[in-house]
């Protein structure tokens, strides 16, 4: 007997999507593509397209067209009168858009390996006030916002909507069987007979709170759970999503046998709070979740520039308790939960006794007793987790660190680097790498000029380089001119999730750099023989975000090495038993 999957709750709109086309139809597209432009999709759209094509984004049958996006920004409902509070929308490049003709152009969408996913069929381009989406979806302009950033920061300032049709969804080599499509979760719900299922999506390790919380929602609603976690991409300084799903596979044996499943979530999230919370939970709807767990600060982009946090801590669960009947999904709201000592359980701290004990450990503060090998209580998470999540997080004199200089040619970046190459080759330990202006010009970037465009490419490639030595542990030493903020800070942004990122700005004043003129530069440029030279004709932007600044009038090569391994010190980038790089 086939079970059936009428039980289970309709997905939004009605029906549950499923934009993949038929084989002869793909082979018919494949065959056309040639004709097509490509669009190599970015890591965001990769992640958008899985649950578009999935049906994960139900009733979303492409990409959205102006009346869709500005309808959801404006009033997070779709222009049909469906709540909708995200805009979902295919960013690209000014001359990308410009070559695309609206009502006729295909464009074949493409992973990174090149393998085509889907045809958009282009109905509209436009370009989009990425300002005011920010203001209407986020409820702020502020870059500091992490959602925010990534839309005014890294999206591409023109959007094209319209329909798709997928060819296959995106390859994943990773958790496989833990990888199920709304489609499939519905089937495996309808078999196993669940009709309530709340859902709890995270982007975090579980530790004994969520356990609990989870454990207490199923059992208040009477509902089976499903432990929904989000694979694609979350915030940055998260844990890496294989330590995470290693650690909730380690606690499955904690719920009840045959009821809670772990299904992971290819979604893209945007921090976006209360909006966000609605919208996690119509995609658990999809994927067959009639309740939705809303805890403390769902989603939350962390605080703005002056300390203040973007939103309330239940922000999310007043939004969602307004529309709540729109959406079709029972809210289980959730205050934070806390930890009673004296009864050693958990329970919501708007439960806790008057004058009772309770302790906490905020994420920011197991993520630094993590960084300095600190003990991890066994009242906060099992030690199966703690094993796990140190494996991930070693302590910083174990991980990876990139010292990133910056400054006018001649300022004294490479002699300072070798410097501290030695200092650190002396004492051993870490491997280090140095990538130094002029060795990655002559090795990396040999084809590039010194043009604003060129330069960017430069530092990106450096920045890339050193990622990569710093996700393995090693220390990676840059000493480029990098004479432009915004391509420091996406290198920043590149390297602080695997690992350390020091920038150190060698603040030595244009005209001793001048005086200097080791290689006879400055008199070139000023003789207007080297064009667009930086500090004489080409800009260079001081760093307000260095975390050492150096001054070579005042310090000798030796003397600034040593600031920098006493900030590396200070930090805990240098272990106190390991006497240096170790
Ligand atoms: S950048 O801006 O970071 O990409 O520059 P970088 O790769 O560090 O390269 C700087 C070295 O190239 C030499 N050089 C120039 N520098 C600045 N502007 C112009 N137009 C230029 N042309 C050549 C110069 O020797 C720099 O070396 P350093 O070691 O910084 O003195």
């Amino acid at each position: 007997m086939t079970a059936t999957t009428s039980h289970i709750i309709p997905p939004h709109g009605g029906e549950l999507v499923n934009l993949i086309a038929p084989s002869e139809r793909s082979n018919e597209l494949k065959a056309h593509s040639r004709e097509w432009p490509s669009w190599d999709l970015t890591e965001r759209q990769l992640c958008d397209l899985e649950l578009l094509l999935s049906g994960g984004f139900s009733p979303l049958h492409g990409f959205m067209n102006p009346a869709d996006y500005e309808s959801v920004c404006h009033k997070m409902h779709l222009s049909s009168g469906l709540i909708w509070p995200m805009p979902i929308t295919l960013d690209v490049k000014e001359e990308f858009a410009k070559t695309l003709t609206p009502g006729s152009s295909k464009v074949a969408l493409r992973d990174p390996e090149g393998v085509m996913l889907a045809v958009l069929h282009v109905e509209e381009v436009w370009q989009p006030d990425r300002q005011e989406e920010a203001k209407s979806v986020f409820g702020t302009p502020s870059p500091v916002h992490p959602g925010v950033a990534y839309l005014l920061n890294r999206s591409h300032p023109w959007y094209v909507g319209g329909r798709l049709e997928g060819l296959q969804l995106p390859t994943h080599y990773d958790f496989r069987p833990l990888r199920r499509t709304p489609a499939e979760l519905r089937a495996e719900f309808a078999r196993l007979g669940w009709r309530r299922v709340v859902a709890f999506q995270t982007h975090n390790p579980m530790h004994r709170a969520h356990v609990e919380l989870t454990l207490r929602a199923a059992k208040t609603v009477e509902a089976n759970l499903l432990i929904h976690p989000v694979v694609g991409m979350t915030r940055l300084g998260d844990a890496d999503y294989f330590t995470r799903v290693r650690c909730y596979q380690l606690l499955l044996h904690k719920y009840p046998q045959r009821t809670a499943e772990l299904s992971l979530l290819p979604l893209a999230m945007r921090m976006g709070g209360p909006r966000e919370a609605i919208w996690h939970a119509l995609i658990g709807k999809n994927h067959g979740a009639t309740h939705f767990i809303v805890g403390h600060d769902h989603a939350g982009p962390g605080y703005d520039s002056n300390g203040k946090p973007f939103y309330g801590p239940y922000d999310a669960q007043q939004l969602f308790k307004q529309y709540e009947a729109e959406t079709g999904v029972t809210m289980v709201p959730f205050n934070m939960m806390v930890y009673l000592e004296g009864q050693d359980k958990y329970v919501p701290d708007d439960e806790v006794p008057n004058g009772a004990r309770t302790l906490s450990i905020s994420s920011s503060e197991l993520r630094q007793r993590l960084s300095e090998g600190r003990d991890i209580p066994g009242w906060f998470t099992y030690p199966e987790v703690v094993k796990e999540v140190r494996r991930s997080s070693p302590p910083r004199h174990k991980q990876g660190v990139t010292i990133f200089f910056t400054g006018l040619s001649g300022s004294g970046k490479s002699t300072i680097a070798n410097v501290l190459l030695t200092k650190f080759l002396e004492t051993g330990g870490r491997p280090v790498t140095i990538l130094d202006g002029d060795l990655v010009r002559k090795h990396l970037s040999s084809e590039l000029g010194f043009s604003k465009e060129h330069r960017d490419i430069n530092i990106r490639r450096i920045g890339y380089v050193a990622s990569e030595i710093t996700k393995n542990g090693g220390i990676a030493i840059c000493a480029p001119i990098a004479p432009y903020d915004s391509v420091r800070k996406q290198v920043r942004e590149m390297i602080q999730p695997v690992g350390g990122f020091i920038l150190v700005h060698v603040d030595t004043p244009l005209e001793i750099c001048e005086q200097r003129d080791r290689k006879g530069m400055y008199a070139k440029a000023r003789a207007g023989i080297i064009k667009e030279f930086t500090g004489i004709s080409d800009p260079y932007e001081a760093p307000k975000d260095a975390e050492v600044t150096i001054n070579t009038a005042e310090l000798s090569p030796e003397e600034a090495a040593q600031e920098i391994i006493l900030h590396l010190e200070r930090e805990g980038f240098i272990g106190v038993n390991n006497n240096g790089a170790a």
